[in-house]
């Protein structure tokens, strides 16, 4: 991981979502972050694939289409378009996006469970479930509510009480009524299957040693793996929206078995449809060099790190090299909610503002920690107004207007201050490792002290006080033409949470697309264009329209 390191062939994801409901800022939070890193390792030259694709499986997804008069498949369809749809809006790149109801989620699903299968890791239980004979289903935890058999609370989920925070069997609620139907239901005897996750504490324990997690979540994991652990319901049975399990009469698998799997199913397809499928193998053979990084929300730690790896490892896939945890999203300081009216939804974010500054503004809040992220409207205001507008833009509006009023819109051919852009480019080595650690709010604070520092430069040289007397004009030449080094460095630099605006900033100095080496690389005698504004400022009404739609 340092800046001379051979090129990483690397796969990175983010989670998936399920195929029930548009996207909200949430998984825009996730995304961000994933694709801020994707873009930096791009920008390093890595070699990166970005894959996602939607989690399309299970009862809730089934339920939805009911109640829409829809099949599931037109559902997931509807959601397929309107989830990428706003991806691509947010500018996330990913490589491909692709649906778990797929060919190769169903051919790597089976193969998967038949190895493990094939290992011993798969035992067969009957067990008893809460049944609803008006809707002929069994009830899945969050279909049941009842009263707490530990404290007696009222209308409490069949998995835990959220009053005595009590953890429980469904079936031992008391009084309980099924959340589809309001009838009560009754106890019935279903085979399921199990995966011996119990079997393979010491596998998982030696994969999180090898594997790079933040230390908060670190801890976290060591305190599952120092209980006793369960093994693991994969099976569910009809009516269900899935894959049959192979070689069982109406079994299907549970939508967490092959909602991960899903990400090997997104890179295959990315790989087929540019006709080198034969590259999966190598990719995912356990002594492959390649690079494997999960990029979740805390809810979903436990699915990633002690089923997920020993799946792989028993099946003779390799197993992610990490998995990058952050916190949930905030709105104002509360939990966000429809139903209490504090909610924006990414179709409405869009429709007030760019995303780049909702990039910025997670990048600004984003570090390796686990604690919530809190959208403070107001605060959202300010930072971009005073970071991206007064702070960066800026540099560019001030020194380019002189360039192409005095100068012909051409660069000098020397810099005022050499010593300066130097003093940059050395500071980039220390944005380059907050960067690799995702520590993003530390990088964005460096890049706006450099922000600082550039137009402080630019205010002792007071170019337009010294453009008043002709004999300083080349100073004054120089002087700009350094400050739009300056601003050229932090652009590259804050690229990859920018994508947009930087796109325009590349346009306007008459650069390509930069690369992390193009900031060793002064720019001087040469064009620009004239500039134009790029970032504008923030106002009440943007803030409303955000709120109100
Ligand atoms: O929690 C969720 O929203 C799941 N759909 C995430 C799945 S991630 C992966 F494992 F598939
Ligand atoms: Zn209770």
């Amino acid at each position: 991981m340092t800046e001379d390191s051979e090129k990483r062939s690397i796969l990175v994801s983010s989670a998936l979502p399920y195929a029930n409901a548009p996207l909200h800022l949430g998984h825009i939070l996730e995304h961000i972050q994933t694709d801020i890193w994707v873009r930096y390792q791009r920008l390093i030259g890595n070699d990166v694939v970005y894959v996602c694709a939607d989690d399309a499986h299970g009862t809730p997804i089934m339920l939805k289409a009911d109640e829409l008069n829809m099949t599931p498949e037109e559902l997931i369809a509807e959601m397929y378009e309107s989830h990428t749809s706003v991806f691509k809006k947010f500018n996330i790149s990913h490589d491909n996006y692709h649906s778990t109801h797929s060919e190769e989620n169903e051919l790597l699903s089976q193969k998967i469970f038949l190895a493990l299968q094939d290992k011993g890791l798969i035992e067969k239980k009957e067990i008893d479930q809460l049944y609803d004979t008006s809707k002929e289903m069994f009830l899945s935890d969050r279909y049941v509510k009842g009263i707490c058999p530990s404290c007696g609370a009222d209308d409490q989920y069949g998995d835990n009480c959220e009053k005595c925070s009590a953890t429980y069997n469904a079936i031992e609620l008391k009084n309980p009524v099924s959340v589809l139907s309001n009838t009560a239901p009754i106890v019935r005897k279903s085979e399921h299957l199990f995966f011996k996750l119990s079997l393979l504490k010491d596998e998982i324990s030696s994969w999180l040693d090898t594997s790079f997690v933040q230390s908060s979540v670190r801890n976290k994991l060591n305190e599952w793996l120092n209980d006793d652990l369960k093994d693991w319901d994969i099976s569910r049975d009809s009516p269900y929206f899935g894959f049959k399990i192979p070689g069982y009469e109406d079994k299907y698998f549970y939508v967490w078995l092959d909602a991960p799997i899903g990400y090997l199913a997104s890179h295959l397809n990315h790989l087929k449809k540019n006709k080198r499928e034969n590259l999966f193998h190598e990719f995912w053979d356990p002594q492959s060099n390649a690079e494997i990084y999960h990029f979740i929300g805390k809810d979903i730690m436990y699915f990633h790190a002690l089923f997920f790896p020993v799946m792989l490892s028993n099946a003779e896939f390799k197993t992610p090299n990490g998995v990058f945890v952050h916190g949930f999203l905030t709105l104002n300081g509360e939990k966000m909610s429809k139903s209490r009216g504090n909610f924006i939804s990414a179709e409405s974010y869009l429709d007030a503002l760019p995303s780049d500054y909702l990039r910025y503004y997670f990048a600004s809040k984003l570090g390796t920690g686990v604690d919530d992220i809190d959208l403070s409207v107001e605060d959202f205001k300010q930072k971009n107004n005073s970071d991206l507008v007064n702070k960066y833009i800026n540099l560019a509006s001030r020194s380019a207007n002189f360039i192409g009023k005095y100068f012909d819109g051409r660069l000098a051919k020397n810099l005022d201050s050499q010593e300066l852009v130097e003093e940059f480019k050395e500071k980039s080595s220390e944005i380059y490792d907050l960067y690799e650690k995702m520590e993003l709010s530390k990088a964005m604070k460096e890049i706006m002290l450099l922000a600082d520092k550039a137009n402080q430069y630019f205010d002792a040289k007071k170019p337009w006080v010294q453009i008043k007397d002709e004999a300083n004009l080349q100073e004054v030449h120089s002087v700009c033409t350094t400050t739009l080094n300056l601003f050229k460095i932090i652009s590259v630099l804050i690229s990859p949470v920018l994508p947009e605006f930087t796109k325009s900033v590349f346009t306007f100095m008459q650069l390509n697309d930069p690369v992390w080496s193009d900031i060793q690389i002064d720019i001087v005698d040469k064009d620009i264009n004239q500039f134009e504004s790029i970032i504008s400022r923030i106002d009440d009404n943007h803030i409303n329209t955000m709120l109100e739609s």
